[in-house]
C-alpha cells in the first residue's frame, strides 16, 4: 500500500533524469520524504544515451580530478545495481561487464590511441595495447584495416533505458517518494533561503531542501539568483540504435570506441541485441533536430570500424543535449542559496556518476555534511 507523500516534502528534487531519479530513491533510503518534479521524467539525455561506463577509454587530460570521481563510480556500479535490483522488486538494471576495445582507423589515429595510452599508464590505469589482428581476433566484425588499439577490462556498460525502468520500479515501490509530472516554473525564496517551487499550473509546493537536477535546463530556472544559476548549457549530441538481428549474433562482445580520422565514434551492444551508435558533440543552443550530415557521420565513422553495420536495421535515430559546464565536470552540492542544492552538470559522464552523485547527494541532503570525492565539484567553484 502506497502512503501520499506530505505535502511539504522534506526534498524537493527538480528533474527526473538518472541523477534526479536516482538522488530520490537513495535519499528515501535515508528516511526522509521526496517528490520529484518533472513532466517527463526518463525522457531526455538520460533515455538518449548509450550508457558507457568508460572511465578509462574516456580520459581527457586536465581532468585528473574528475577521473577520482568516475572510477569511484565505476567501482560502486554492481553494488549499486545489486541493490536496485533488490529494490525493484527483481527487475534487471542491464548492467554488463563487456569490457571496452578502443580502435584505430589509421595511423595518425593509431597516435592519438597510443598518446592516450601513454597518459593511462602514467596514472597506473589498466589498458593492454593491441594489434590490428589481435583485436580483430576479440571482435572479428572489425575492419581489415583497424591499425590496433586498447583493451580495457575494466570499462563497462550499463542499458540506460533498463536502468530508468528499475529506478521507476523502485521508486514506485516506496511510499515515501511521490513523481509528480509536472514542470517547475520558478523557485521560490524567503528571507535568504530556498523555500519551495511553484509549478507550471500555479501550484505551490513548500520544501525543506531542494534539488536542482534538471540537466542543461538547471540554469534557467526563474527565481534562482543570477549567481547562483549554475553555468550549464546544451552540448546536443546525435546518437542510432540498430538491431543485430539472432543470425548475425554475436554481432559485437565489447563496446567499441574508435577514433576514425580524428573523429571519436562508438559502437555498444546490448544482451538483448539493440546496438547503439554514438555521437555527435555539436554547440547548437536547444536545437534537438536529428540531421541528414549527422545521422551520416555516424554511419560512416562506424562502418569504418565495423562494416557489417551496413546489414543491420537503422531502428532509432535522436538527439539530446548533454549538459556541459565550464570545466567538463558535474556540480553537486549546496548552492551559496541556503535550502538549495544542485547535482547537475554532468556533461558526458551522467550515466556513469549517478551512483556517486546520488549517494553523495543523499548523504549531503540526509547530514548536511559533503561527501569528500564531491567537495571538488561544489556548485560554489565558480565564483561569482
Ligand atoms: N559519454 C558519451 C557521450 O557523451 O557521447
Amino acid at each position: 500500500m502506497t502512503m501520499p507523500a506530505p505535502e511539504s516534502p522534506d526534498v524537493l528534487i527538480i528533474g527526473g533524469g538518472l541523477i534526479g531519479l536516482a538522488t530520490a530513491w537513495r535519499t528515501a533510503l535515508r528516511g526522509l520524504s521526496v517528490t520529484l518534479c518533472d513532466a517527463a521524467p526518463g525522457r531526455q539525455a538520460s533515455f538518449a544515451a548509450a550508457g558507457m561506463l568508460t572511465p578509462v577509454t574516456e580520459l581527457h587530460y586536465g581532468e585528473e580530478m574528475l577521473l577520482g570521481l568516475n572510477l569511484a563510480s565505476a567501482r560502486r556500479y554492481p553494488g549499486f545495481v545489486e541493490e536496485l535490483r533488490e529494490a525493484a522488486g527483481g527487475a534487471d538494471p542491464g548492467y554488463r561487464e563487456s569490457g571496452t576495445l578502443a580502435v584505430a582507423f589509421d595511423n595518425d589515429d593509431r597516435e592519438m590511441l597510443a598518446d592516450l595510452h601513454a597518459f593511462q599508464r602514467s596514472l597506473g590505469l589498466e589498458a593492454e595495447w593491441l594489434s590490428g589482428g589481435e583485436a580483430r581476433k576479440l571482435e572479428p566484425m572489425l575492419a581489415p584495416s583497424v591499425r590496433g588499439g586498447l583493451l580495457v577490462a575494466s570499462d563497462h556498460q550499463v542499458d540506460n533505458r533498463m536502468l530508468l525502468a528499475a529506478l521507476f520500479t523502485a521508486i514506485e515501490r516506496d511510499p515515501r517518494v511521490r513523481i509528480m509530472r509536472a514542470n517547475v516554473a520558478e523557485l521560490t525564496v524567503a528571507n535568504d533561503r530556498a523555500t519551495g517551487v511553484v509549478l507550471d499550473d500555479g501550484t505551490a509546493i513548500a520544501a525543506g531542501q531542494i534539488v536542482l537536477a534538471a540537466g542543461c535546463w538547471s540554469g534557467l530556472l526563474r527565481g534562482v539568483p543570477a549567481d547562483v544559476l549554475p553555468p550549464v548549457r546544451p552540448v546536443k549530441g546525435q546518437i542510432l540504435r540498430l538491431t543485430v538481428p539472432s543470425v548475425y549474433k554475436p554481432f559485437l562482445t565489447h563496446t567499441v570506441r574508435g577514433v576514425v580520422r580524428s573523429n571519436h565514434a562508438y559502437l555498444v551492444p546490448r544482451a538483448h541485441g539493440e546496438l547503439v551508435l554514438g555521437a555527435t558533440t555539436e554547440e547548437q543552443d536547444y536545437d534537438t533536430a536529428v540531421t541528414a550530415g549527422g545521422v551520416y557521420e555516424l554511419l560512416r565513422d562506424a562502418r569504418a570500424l565495423v562494416p557489417g553495420i551496413t546489414e543491420l536495421p537503422l531502428v532509432e535515430t535522436r538527439a539530446a543535449l548533454r549538459p556541459g559546464t565550464p570545466d567538463n565536470a558535474p556540480i553537486i552540492g549546496p548552492t551559496a542559496l541556503p535550502g538549495l542544492l544542485a547535482a547537475t552538470g554532468h556533461y558526458r559522464h551522467g550515466v556513469l556518476l549517478t551512483p556517486a552523485t546520488a549517494e553523495a547527494m543523499s548523504e549531503i541532503l540526509a547530514t548536511g555534511e559533503v561527501p569528500e570525492p564531491v567537495k571538488p565539484f561544489s556548485p560554489q567553484r565558480f565564483g561569482k
